[in-house]
């Protein structure tokens, strides 16, 4: 029994069950906040100017997992801010922010994207899918059904990056060997090195897929 499974049954803490649930389909922002450090307070300036400058936002149609969602946003925001500050979408995670972790990742018309690293004006006309759009209704995804089986993942921040980056892999097609997959997924990265769950996990959902 690991710590997660005994804080769960003390009833106050946050179970394992709980967590990877949440991490699969995206919701585990909330239930992961107390792991993840206070990476938002720290990004907030010590002082605010006081005359902000004005604002250029400008309003855009995001089709987000079948969906279309008008946003009024400037034209630097990155799709990833827009996903998760405008969209209220918080299973895509924010990593790195700088294109090197891959928690980010995304599908834009079935490609993978690290959603940091692309401004979400540039694709209006396009079709994008984040972890929350996976399943369906109650029926997870296969890649989501093989990491669980798998036990692909430990605290979850790069599971939906690692799920949606899988969903790519082998939508490409091309990936066949542990190998393959390995330098496939080489831009996910996972600090709990849950790297042979994953494999195991991505060979699993190729079989099914
Ligand atoms: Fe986008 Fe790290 S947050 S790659
Ligand atoms: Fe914790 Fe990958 S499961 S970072």
């Amino acid at each position: 029994m690991d710590n997660f499974e005994e804080q769960g049954k003390g009833g106050e803490g946050v179970s394992r069950r709980g967590l990877l649930g949440a991490a699969i389909t995206g919701g585990a922002g909330a239930a992961l906040a107390p792991l993840l450090g206070n990476r938002a307070a720290a990004a907030v300036p010590a002082s605010s100017p006081s005359a902000p400058p004005a604002s250029s936002a400008a309003g855009m149609t995001l089709h987000v997992n079948g969906q279309a969602h008008w946003v009024e946003i400037e034209p630097r925001v990155t799709l990833v801010d827009a996903l998760r500050d405008h969209l209220g979408m918080y299973g895509t995670k924010k990593g790195c922010d700088h294109g090197q972790c891959g928690a980010c990742t995304v599908l834009i018309n079935g490609v993978r994207v690290n959603s940091c690293l692309t401004l979400a004006a540039m694709h209006t006309n396009e079709e994008i899918t984040t972890i929350e759009g996976l399943a369906d209704g109650d029926r997870l995804h296969p890649v989501q059904e093989a990491f669980i089986e798998h036990d692909g993942f430990q605290c979850g921040y790069c599971t939906p990056g690692q799920i949606c980056s899988a969903v790519g892999l082998i939508h490409e097609g091309h990936t066949k060997t542990d190998d393959q997959i390995r330098e496939g997924m080489a831009g996910n990265i996972c600090r709990c090195g849950a790297y042979s769950n994953i494999v195991d996990a991505v060979k699993k959902a190729m079989k099914v897929s």
